[in-house]
């Protein structure tokens, strides 16, 4: 780390001396400012890494300079000097966001001691930042990728909500398109791309657990609570918090999120006291909340709470557009890793990847393409390299994978769905009466009987 500056902010001449001449002596930079106001002013300047603030000033208060640092700088990193015995001021300087406190008059090696601590923080934090911005980097819109209409919308949407100040959205489509992905692009394009992300899988854990971890404790609260921990959406102030597979969350989690989410304030398990949050809440589910709803797993007014600002992913199927565009991302990104120089995919793979239909969506293409360049040693990815479903995959897969019938609330003619699904299976298979009979589970013979019923060929006379 380069010199560290100190601030140091007091109205007593001889003090601001000998600070000076101890911590410059130390290597530190120091910068003095006799009065509040001037003091502020330096900070706002200088954005020193520590700033020694006495309470007592001419001017304003000591503790109205801290509250107007910690608003420019919410991480600023403040050492209040208190005069001795004043207990009281120094823990209120700290609930404001005081690093920490010396009472004076203080011990210049146990104020180094302190101050070495306090530049231990800033440069994690500078740390953390740097990493931050790596972060930034890969979850930029930019790292988003399609170019058909469907990706195009998503991606415009995706601009409008990051730089917007909405608390919630609500991110749905089938695993693998890319809800991760948006939800960090989401938080890494916004105005809390320097405050933390943090993600929660709500499958993945118990709810009692899940609670401990969304929420925190106090030391006590239960049996294994030996210390007081803060929770994601305590840790998460400023920044936002990914809510992974949201359905799955139990009904009495759901009505405590609900809670933070209006009031923006929660408190710790085993707690009293209200907390409050600035956070952006980014839910995401494959499962039909509406249907959820419905079937009373899902609150509905967390529902529409949520729903604000919905973004549908669609499969890859959907959008076979991108398919080339995203398999070139993926080859450039393992030739990097792998240092290889693939130039892309051959034409017969990109057949078999037109053809096939992606349950896994863009996380399959990614693996199918990881494998492939590991074993690739042509130009282009060879269907060899390529997984048998692929290869293998023929339209009467798509009938086993499609969701089954649904009536809707008013009814249907049987007849009429039995009519087209002739007719579909008919298309599929170029009127190869072997082929649909085969993609309806027929004989042949039972086939020929519905297309004569239905009109499709020539009654028997
Ligand atoms: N539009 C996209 N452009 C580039 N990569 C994508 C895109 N969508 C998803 N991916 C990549 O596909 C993989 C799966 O995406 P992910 O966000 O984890 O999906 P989900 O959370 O919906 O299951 C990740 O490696 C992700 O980076
Ligand atoms: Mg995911």
């Amino acid at each position: 780390m380069e010199k560290a500056k100190i601030l140091v902010v007091d109205d007593e001449k001889l003090l601001r001396w000998s600070l000076q001449q101890n911590l410059s002596k130390e290597g530190f930079t120091v910068i003095t400012a006799e009065k509040g106001m001037q003091g502020l002013e330096l900070f706002s300047e200088e954005q020193p890494d520590i700033t020694l603030l006495d309470v007592h000033l001419p001017d304003i208060s000591g503790i109205n300079v801290l509250e107007n640092i910690k608003k420019e700088n919410r991480d600023a990193i403040i050492i209040m000097v208190t005069a001795f015995g004043d207990i009281q001021t120094a823990v209120k300087t700290i609930k404001i966001g005081a690093y920490d406190f010396v009472e004076k008059p203080f011990n210049m090696d146990k104020l180094k001691i302190l101050i070495g601590k306090a530049l231990e923080t800033v440069s994690l934090r500078k740390e953390v930042s740097q990493f931050r911005s790596q972060l930034s980097k890969k979850y930029g819109f930019t790292n988003i990728i399609g170019k058909s209409d469907e990706m195009l919308k998503i991606g415009e949407l995706v601009r409008k909500v990051a730089r917007s100040d909405a608390a919630t959205i609500l991110l749905q489509g089938e695993s693998g398109t890319g809800k991760d992905l948006v939800a960090k692009v989401i938080h890494y394009e916004s105005g809390r791309a320097d405050r933390p992300f943090m993600d929660i899988n709500c499958t993945a854990l118990p709810e009692t657990l899940i609670e401990s971890e969304l929420f925190g404790f106090e030391k006590g609260a239960f049996t294994d609570a030996k210390n007081m921990k803060k929770g994601l959406f305590e840790l998460a102030d400023g920044g936002t918090v990914f809510l992974d597979e949201i359905a799955d969350m139990k009904l009495s989690t759901q009505a405590k999120l609900l809670k933070i989410i209006e009031n923006k304030t929660f408190k710790r398990i085993g707690g009293v006291k209200d907390i409050s949050v600035d956070l952006r809440i980014v839910a995401a589910t494959n499962k039909n909340l509406v249907e959820e709803v419905r079937n009373d797993n899902f609150r509905e007014d967390l529902y529409y709470r949520l729903k604000v600002i919905p973004i549908m992913l669609p499969a890859l199927r959907e959008r076979r557009d991108d398919i080339f565009l995203l398999a070139k991302y993926f080859v450039e990104e393992f030739n990097r890793e792998f240092k290889k120089t693939v130039k892309g995919i051959s034409k017969e793979t990109a057949k078999a990847f037109l053809n096939y239909h992606w349950p896994g969506n863009i996380r399959e293409l990614r693996n199918v393409i990881e494998r492939a360049m590991i074993l690739e040693n042509e130009d282009y990815i060879l269907p060899e390299h390529l997984p048998v479903e692929i290869l293998s995959f023929d339209a009467k897969h798509l009938g086993a994978e499609a969701a089954p019938v649904s009536i809707p609330p008013g009814g249907l003619d049987i007849e009429e769905v039995e009519r087209e699904l002739i007719k579909q299976a008919l298309d599929i298979a170029k009127w190869n009466q072997t082929r649909a009979a085969r993609l309806l589970n027929l004989t042949r013979d039972a086939l020929r009987y519905r297309m004569q019923k239905f009109g499709f060929l020539p009654a028997k006379t």
